[in-house]
């Protein structure tokens, strides 16, 4: 994995399901727009082909290996980079996306133990200036999740979220210029922690 090497900054949000994380993008989003800062959202898995291969799978519509969906995420995540988030970045564009490659390590060594491979599959991308995140107990992301769907997609069992937790956490020790956030406090209270950062990274 590279540093981003364009003039645009590319920011990474992570967090668990249920976590609350599109409502604090999109007020991250309104805030940078207001201070004329050209900025972008974006998110993993994508609105293109692939992405939309991962989706029909996570709503159980079909299935293959637990390799074969890796591989869809890696592949949606080339596609991505390629066709969307490079190019902008390199009009000097501000990208934020709604998960990336920390998502694959966090959630992938749930089914794939070999986290080496999963490591190398991701290894030819680009990383971000920085990564937000959203840190939310397993316990109220499920209850978040539980009022606002009817049925659960695939990774969304208490259990499953709290090893997933484990992992971000692991994973993150060893890469840098990641901010964890307490994403339980009130929204206002969230939404000024993430200001904080931004206005110390974007220099806003
Ligand atoms: P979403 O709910 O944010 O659209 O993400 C869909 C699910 O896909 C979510 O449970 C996290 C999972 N995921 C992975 O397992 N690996 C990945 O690389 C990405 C981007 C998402």
């Amino acid at each position: 994995m590279s540093q981003n090497p364009y003039p645009g900054k590319f920011i990474v949000f992570e967090a668990l399901d249920g976590s609350g994380v599109s409502t604090q993008i999109e007020l991250l989003i309104k805030y940078l727009k207001e201070k004329k800062i050209k900025v972008h959202l974006t998110a993993e898995p994508t609105r293109y082909l692939i992405g939309g291969l991962i989706k029909s799978w996570l709503s159980n519509d079909w299935k293959s290996t637990p390799e074969c969906l890796q591989l869809l995420f890696t592949a949606d995540r080339a596609y991505h980079l390629e066709k969307e988030i490079i190019p902008l970045l390199k009009k000097g564009i501000t990208v934020i996306s709604d998960r990336y490659l920390f998502s694959t390590l966090a959630y992938g060594v749930l089914e794939i133990k070999d986290r080496q491979w999963l490591f190398d599959i991701n290894k030819k991308f680009i990383l971000p200036d920085f990564t937000i995140f959203l840190d939310v107990s397993p316990e109220i992301c499920v209850e978040r999740i539980k009022k606002s769907r009817f049925s659960i997609e695939l990774f969304e069992s208490k259990e499953k979220l709290r090893e997933v937790r484990k992992n971000y956490h692991e994973i993150f020790k060893k890469f840098k210029n990641i901010y964890i956030i307490n994403g339980e406090e009130p929204i206002k209270e969230v939404f000024n922690e993430i200001k904080k950062i931004i206005a110390e990274e974007l220099k806003t």
